[in-house]
C-alpha cells in the first residue's frame, strides 16, 4: 500500500467529499435514533498541510486554500470551514481534518463510529486522534470486510467508502460491499467516493452498481473535460439512501467547486441513476 492521503488532504476532492459527509451527518443526527458510522478507509484522521507531503503536491493550496479565501462560497461549506477553524483552535493554522475528525466531531455520545485503516503508521495517528471519543473505535482491519460484518448492528447505518483505488479489485469490492450492507440494513446510507479519470471506468462502475440498487444519486465534479485518462480530471460522490433534504446541498457543493476550482470545460452535475 503506497497511497498516503497526506499528499492529497484538503484538495478539491476532499472539499466535495467532506462537505457532503457533514451535510449527511447533520441530517442523520437530527432525531434521536442512534447512528452507527463505518468509515471503511479512514486515513490518519487529520493532516498537517505544512508538512512535506502536502507541500510537495500543492493540492491543498488549490483546494482548502482557495475555499478559505473565497467570498462567494455557499452555506454548504460552513460546517467544513468551522471544523477547520476548530482544529486550528480558532487561528489560521496548517491543520486539515480528515473524515475521522469530521465524523467524530459531528456524532453524539449515543452514536458509534468505526474507522478502518490498514497502514500501520496512519493507523497509529488515527488511534491517537480518536482517543478522546469514547464512542469511536479505530480498527486495523480491512474496511470492506468490516462494513460487511458490522452493517445493521445498532441503529441507523452510514457507511463512507473512500478507497485509494490502487488495487485492481477496488471497484468490484465497493459493489460487493454495497450489496452486503444493503442485504443486512436495507435503509443504510452509503457514500462512495470515486476518482474521475475516464468515462468508461466510471460508467462500468455505475452499471455494476445498478445490479445492486437502481437508485443512486451521483454528484459528478469534473474539473476539466475527461480527455486525458492518466489524470484525475475530477471525482464523484455516489450516494445511496441519502435523505432527500440533503440533495440541494450536495448539488450546490458540486456546482460551486466546479465553477470556483475547475478549468474551462469543467462541470458540476448531480443526477440520479434511476432517471
Ligand atoms: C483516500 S484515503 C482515506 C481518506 C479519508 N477517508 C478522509 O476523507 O480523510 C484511503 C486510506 O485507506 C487506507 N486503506 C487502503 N486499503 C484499505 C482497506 N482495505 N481497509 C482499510 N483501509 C485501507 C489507505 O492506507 C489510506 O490511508
Amino acid at each position: 500500500m503506497n497511497y498516503r492521503h497526506a499528499f492529497h488532504a484538503g484538495n478539491f476532492a476532499d472539499l466535495q467529499k467532506h462537505a457532503i459527509l457533514l451535510a449527511l451527518l447533520a441530517a442523520l443526527t437530527k432525531d434521536h435514533t442512534p447512528l452507527a458510522v463505518i468509515d471503511t478507509h479512514a486515513g490518519a484522521g487529520a493532516y498537517d498541510l505544512g508538512g512535506d507531503m502536502a507541500r510537495k503536491s500543492g493540492e491543498a493550496q488549490a483546494g482548502i486554500g482557495r475555499l478559505l479565501t473565497a467570498t462567494d462560497a455557499p452555506p454548504v461549506f460552513d460546517a467544513l470551514l468551522a471544523a477547520v477553524r476548530r482544529l486550528n483552535k480558532g487561528e489560521t493554522g496548517p491543520l486539515y481534518p480528515g473524515s475521522p475528525v469530521l465524523i467524530a466531531g459531528a456524532l453524539r455520545p449515543t452514536d458509534r463510529y468505526t474507522a478502518c485503516e490498514l497502514r500501520p503508521d496512519d493507523f497509529a495517528t488515527l488511534s491517537a486522534t480518536l482517543k478522546p471519543y469514547a464512542f469511536a473505535q479505530a480498527s486495523a482491519a480491512d474496511g470492506y470486510a468490516t462494513a460487511r460484518s458490522l452493517a445493521g448492528k445498532g441503529g441507523r447505518t452510514l457507511v463512507l467508502i473512500d478507497p485509494p483505488f490502487e488495487r485492481s479489485d477496488d471497484y468490484a469490492q465497493v459493489v460487493a460491499t454495497v450489496r452486503a450492507v444493503l442485504d443486512k440494513a436495507r435503509t443504510a446510507v452509503l457514500a462512495i467516493w470515486l476518482p474521475l479519470k475516464d468515462l468508461e471506468t466510471f460508467d462500468a462502475f455505475l452499471r455494476s452498481l445498478q445490479t445492486v440498487t437502481d437508485d443512486a444519486l451521483v454528484a459528478e465534479l469534473r474539473l476539466r473535460p475527461l480527455h486525458d485518462p492518466m489524470k484525475m480530471n475530477g471525482c464523484a460522490m455516489v450516494l445511496i439512501g441519502a435523505p432527500p433534504a440533503v440533495e440541494p446541498a450536495i448539488a450546490e457543493a458540486t456546482r460551486w467547486l466546479a465553477g470556483a476550482l475547475g478549468q474551462a470545460g469543467g462541470s458540476g452535475r448531480t443526477w440520479r441513476t434511476a432517471a
